[in-house]
Order: structure tokens, then C-alpha cells, then sequence
């Protein structure tokens, strides 16, 4: 696996592969790799000829008070993943490369909308400097596809309609969120969990899919499903920022009508917070 830390350096790599008419597929991450991030890899390496992962940890898209400084960094152990699935090769971008003037001076990519509500309105700016870095590293690898996991589900749709709204030429997939046995979504996060928060986790998937089933069933009052499912979290002793039956495309609050959905939950344990969805097709 080659390793590149400079754009120039990057760019000779990418330049020889596109020169012999091979593909390329990105996978862009923070590091700290698990299991869902070799997914969004093998994905990659089934749709290209070549794959690349980067790693950067973002300080724009972290908010003053988050785990910025605290993010775990594991940098041996991902070259030793990376390296075990073939990955060809891997970007470490610094942060004095892509912010040289600093956070504050950079230009920003605000993607209208559907970063207005959950994530995006817990975490104010957090989108913001995903689309930014996001766009800013589509340019530097100019891929021909970018997998993202649909476990950060309104990340993988804000992508989405930045690729669509700014006629980027990149085809973005989204992968499936790879689980524990439990049914909870792997994450980085889950580490911060002791033994017993990790067996209470898994009721969020339970859920999820409980309610999936219930709304297949013909259940159609969401407001009636959401407010049993937030009840039944908070007796667990989560603190539930949102669970919201939505519109998947638009990420608003889904209508009967709507035949494709997702149901978003964000909910605390302690000093962490679950992310998790589920999607469902009615036909
Ligand atoms: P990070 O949290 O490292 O995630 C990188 C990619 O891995 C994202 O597309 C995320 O959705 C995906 N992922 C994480 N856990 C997963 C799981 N259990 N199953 C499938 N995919 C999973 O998301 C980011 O980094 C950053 O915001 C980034 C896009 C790199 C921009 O800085």
C-alpha cells in the first residue's frame, strides 16, 4: 500500500492510475478503522480498479466543545487493516495542506436544507466542514466513486446533494451499516461504552427494527410510533435526542403518503451518543 501526505504526491499516484484507464474509488474516513470502514473499502474495490482511504481527523467539523483533541488516533492499527484488504493506497492529508490560512479564513460549502434539522442542528457548523472537506478532497483525488456508510445517514444524504447541487463528477454509494451480533452499529464511539451500556445498546436497533416492522404491518400514525419507541428508550435510562420517521430523500417528517423511509435515532448512554436508522420501502 502506498502512503501520501502532500497533494503533489497524491496527485502522481492518482495521475499514473488514470493514464492506464484504471478507476478509482474513495473512501474518505476519520481513522480509528473497524469493520464498517473495511465494508465501505471492499465496496470501493468491487466497483474500481484502484481504492484509496483517507485519513484526517477534520478540526472543522468538530464543535468547540467536542472530542476533537480526544479523537482516537490509531494510526498503526489502520495501516495493518488497510493493508490486510488491499487497499492501494492511503492519504494523510495535514491540516496545515488543507487549512493553511486556518479554519476561519477557508472558504465554506453549506449544502441548503437537510442540514438544518438533527445532527445538523445539535451540532451547529458540523456539516459545514464535512461538505468543505468533503469537496475539498473530491478535488484533490478527483475519484469516480466515493462510498460512504449509511450509518451516518444524513451525512450520506447531505454528500449526496452536494454531488447533485454543484454538478460535482464523483458517483456517490451508500453502504450498508455493518452491526455487531447485538444488532448495534458499529462505531468508534462504542468503545467509550463499559459492559453493561454495550448490552443496553442494542435495544436501539431492536427498535428500530421493531417499528420498521409495525409501520410494514400498515402501522401509519408516526407520531403515535415514535412516541412509544422514545418511552421505551428513555425507561433503558438513554436520553433520546430525536427518533423521527422520515421522508428519505428530504430527511423531513415522512407523510403517509411516502414510500420511502427512514427512521433516524440519535439517543445518549452516558457520556456517549448512538447513532442509528433503518430504512424501509413500502410497496
Ligand atoms: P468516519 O466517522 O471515520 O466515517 C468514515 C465513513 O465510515 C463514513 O462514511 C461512515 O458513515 C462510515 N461508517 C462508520 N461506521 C460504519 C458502520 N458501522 N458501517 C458502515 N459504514 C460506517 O464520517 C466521517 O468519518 C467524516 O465525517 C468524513 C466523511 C471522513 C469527513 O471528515
Amino acid at each position: 500500500m502506498y502512503h501520501a501526505t502532500s497533494v503533489i504526491e497524491l496527485r502522481q499516484y492518482v495521475q499514473h492510475w488514470k493514464e492506464h484507464g484504471q478507476s478509482i474509488a474513495f473512501i474518505p474516513t476519520m481513522g480509528n478503522l473497524h469493520a464498517g470502514h473495511m465494508s465501505l473499502i471492499e465496496k470501493g474495490q468491487s466497483l474500481c480498479d484502484r481504492s484509496l482511504c483517507s485519513i484526517f481527523v477534520n478540526p472543522m467539523q468538530f464543535g468547540p466543545n467536542e472530542d476533537f483533541n480526544h479523537y482516537p488516533r490509531t494510526l498503526d492499527s489502520d495501516f495493518e487493516q488497510l493493508e490486510a484488504i488491499g487497499c492501494n493506497l492511503v492519504y494523510l492529508p495535514t491540516a496545515s495542506e488543507l487549512y493553511p490560512e486556518g479554519l476561519e479564513k477557508i472558504s465554506q460549502v453549506q449544502v441548503t436544507d437537510l442540514t438544518d434539522y438533527y445532527e445538523g442542528a445539535h451540532r451547529p457548523g458540523h456539516f459545514t466542514g464535512v461538505a468543505t472537506v468533503v469537496l475539498k478532497l473530491f478535488n484533490i483525488v478527483k475519484p469516480d466513486v466515493s462510498v460512504f456508510g449509511k450509518k451516518d445517514y444524513q451525512q450520506y444524504r447531505v454528500i449526496s446533494k452536494m454531488v447533485a447541487d454543484l454538478n460535482l463528477d464523483v458517483q456517490i454509494i451508500g453502504q450498508e451499516t455493518t452491526r455487531e451480533a447485538s444488532g448495534l452499529a458499529i462505531s468508534s464511539r462504542n468503545q467509550y461504552l463499559d459492559p453493561e451500556q454495550t448490552g443496553k445498546a442494542a435495544l436501539i436497533n431492536q427498535l428500530l427494527r421493531d417499528c420498521a416492522g409495525q409501520i410494514n404491518e400498515g402501522e401509519r400514525d408516526f407520531k403515535a410510533v415514535e412516541a412509544r419507541a422514545v418511552n421505551r428508550l428513555d425507561e433503558a435510562g438513554f436520553k433520546t435526542d430525536y427518533f423521527k420517521i422520515c421522508n428519505a430523500e428530504t430527511l423531513l417528517p415522512a407523510s403517509a403518503e411516502n414510500r420511502n423511509l427512514v427512521i433516524l435515532v440519535t439517543a445518549g448512554l452516558g457520556e456517549t451518543r448512538l447513532l442509528d436508522n433503518i430504512e424501509i420501502s413500502l410497496w
